[in-house]
């Protein structure tokens, strides 16, 4: 979603904000501008389309200036345009970038035209920079009447404002949408995302909920949502991976494929010792959250709602705790009832996805004993507002479609099933058991991603299909939902997951040739049960990829198509068995031909409602 920088500086600063755009491209986007104050006076360039398009306009006609704010728009209010692009100016005067949704936009905009305003955008944001701009007219500095605005919003708001007569500050605030402040030497940044600023500094302060900041090249002051001053930590980011990199490979999404036994094993680093895994995992005081648990709620979105999915399969089976997962749009709007002992645990790749934090703050007040984020970003609101946090250290994920991140939820997940079942009498060979799974899981990742020219054969298969249909079992049905979620979501295909036990309660009305039906089938408990409903398929007419344990016994033939994946123990079978179909929308992508990292319509970081 929405990209912010902003930098005050001695050197010109166009060139960084640019670079930090770019950094943000990941996110995803429909257009992008830049303001800095030059000479006095602001000089805007906004493009439609891509950052590079923005850099094309600066090369012909470059803008001078130490301080100024850069943005990447994917529209909410107003069509994505260049004049609903940001930054957004009030009278030559202020200029503002924003992320967010401010939700009483139309009643601002009704008093601020009474007050003369011309808006010259469909967007909610440009109610902020008339706001500031008329507050202006009464504060007493720019802090000031940034403080004042921000009263006025409801809704949420990562948002910069410059002022050109004052033109070596920025002023910064945060409701809902994360900011980081970038220190340099003599000069100073902003950005909604670290990543952005790697390249001019290390060192970060996160901003926290309410909080309002006078950005000046000597000085950085941040006050509360009281507007009392306070210190907010400065820590050195950690972050290793350069997002700017995509190495050798096409795509980002294929490198992080490629990237998962790296990243599994980093997941594993320091966490497991003498076959149990480490209450440390968790965070400061985990041993104390844990040790009563009885229920375990899990809230997520999307591809990290499908891992929540997975693990309820364990803590029920193999903790022995009672679990509910929910989508987290859906749980902060139901009334739920809440179990004695129970703890809450988000997953979140990002950490700041919106509906998943606003989970988390709703859950906080009802009185779960503890909550847990299983989350891959250091310094977010979920790591920040929750009692414990697992932290991935699966490296920057940039592809929208998220993979890496996944199979280390998974990972994660696993080790959290350990952690609470032995405070519920988990046996130490069980316990075992599992940690040896998960120490043998990158190298038995590394097998499977061996399937890859294989699987690149058999897209060419979909390549004009329309739909498709996705089938597991158990805790193998996640992994069929989430194999459909990585199809539509970059190849554009309609894909559909069901528990094939639902076949005949009504989708196997679908079937026919044209209607490819992907099937995971590791040799467990449920094979034959599957085999079954892969009969039913066959009795229809239906063409069958399966993607099978050498000892499960299918046999490719006219109707099915058997792709053997290397032998795995139960504990790791769903991870295994991500991979194929990770590779296998990635294949479709590239025949369909479209874009892969930044598939259509979609944000890499969700942080609206
Ligand atoms: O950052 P999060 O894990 O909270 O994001 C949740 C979803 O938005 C995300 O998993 C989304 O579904 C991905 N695009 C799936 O590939």
């Amino acid at each position: 979603m929405c990209g912010i920088v902003g930098a005050v500086a001695q050197r010109d600063v166009a060139e960084i904000l640019v670079e930090g755009l770019r950094r943000l491209e990941y996110r995803g986007y429909d257009s992008a501008g830049v303001a800095v104050i030059q000479n006095g006076e602001l000089s805007r360039t906004r493009r439609l389309g891509k950052v590079q398009e923005l850099s094309s306009a600066l090369d012909e006609a470059p803008l001078a200036g130490g301080t100024g704010i850069a943005h990447t728009r994917w529209a909410t209010h107003g069509e994505p345009s260049e004049r609903n692009a940001h930054p957004h100016v009030s009278e030559g005067d202020i200029a503002v970038v924003h992320n967010g949704i401010i939700e009483n936009h139309n009643k601002l905009r009704e008093k601020l035209k009474g007050l003369g305003y011309v808006f010259a955008s469909d967007t909610d944001t440009e109610v902020i920079c008339h706001l500031v701009h008329h507050e202006l007219k009464t504060a007493d500095n720019l802090l000031t009447a940034v403080q004042a605005t921000v009263k006025q919003l409801e809704g949420a708001y990562g948002t910069v404002v410059i002022d050109r007569r004052d033109s070596e500050r920025m002023v910064v605030a945060r409701s809902g949408s994360p900011l980081v402040i970038g220190f340099g030497l003599g000069e100073n940044f902003v950005a909604s995302d670290q990543l952005a600023l790697l390249p001019v500094t290390r060192s970060f302060a996160f901003l926290e909920e309410g909080d309002v900041a006078e950005v000046t090249r000597r000085e950085v002051n941040i006050y509360d949502v009281n507007c009392n001053p306070v210190k907010r930590e400065v820590k050195e980011s950690e972050v290793t991976h350069d997002a700017g990199d995509k190495g050798e490979y096409r795509h980002y999404m294929l490198k992080e494929i490629y990237e998962q036994p790296t990243a599994i094993a980093h997941t594993l680093e320091g966490r497991i010792a003498g076959g149990k895994v480490l209450d440390s995992a968790f965070g400061e005081n985990a041993a104390e959250f844990l040790k009563d648990i009885k229920h375990v709620q899990i809230i997520a979105c999307g591809t990290s709602y499908h891992a929540g999915m997975a693990a309820r399969y364990w803590l029920e089976d193999w903790a022995g705790v009672s679990c509910n997962v929910e989508i987290a749009s859906e749980f902060r709007y139901r009334k739920s009832h809440l179990f004695p002992n129970s703890l809450l645990v988000t997953i979140s790749q990002s950490g700041e996805t919106a509906d998943t934090l606003a989970a988390l703050r709703l859950a906080k007040d009802m009185g779960y004993k503890a909550t847990l984020t299983i989350c891959n970003s250091a310094g977010s609101s979920l790591v920040r507002e929750s009692d414990m946090a697992y932290m991935m250290k699966a490296g920057a994920e940039i592809g929208v479609a998220s993979t890496k991140a996944f199979t280390v939820q998974l990972a994660g997940l696993l080790m959290l099933t350990t952690a609470i079942g032995r405070h519920n009498g988990m046996s130490e060979e069980m316990q075992a058991a599992i940690t040896q799974s998960l120490q043998s899981m990158p190298a038995k990742v590394e097998q499977a991603l061996g399937l890859d020219d294989a699987i690149a054969e058999l897209a060419e298969d979909f390549a004009d299909k329309h739909h498709a249909l996705f089938l597991g079992r158990g805790d193998q049905y996640p992994i069929a939902m989430e194999g459909a979620l990585k199809l539509k979501e970059i190849s554009y295909i309609h894909a559909e997951a069901y528990a094939s036990g639902e076949l005949k309660h009504g989708p196997l009305a679908l079937i026919d040739a044209d209607m490819p039906v992907i099937v995971v089938a590791p040799n467990n408990e449920l094979l034959e049960k599957l085999k079954s409903n892969v009969e039913e398929v066959r009795a229809r007419g239906g063409l069958m990829y399966v993607f099978a344990d050498k000892d499960a016994e299918f046999e490719s033939d006219d109707t099915m198509k058997v792709i053997p994946v290397p032998h795995c123990d139960e504990f790791m079978a769903p991870l295994i068995y991500t991979i194929p179909l990770q590779l296998l929308s990635y294949h479709v992508a590239l025949i369909k031909g479209t874009d892969v990292d930044q598939p259509r319509n979609l944000a890499k970081s969700v942080t609206v409602e």
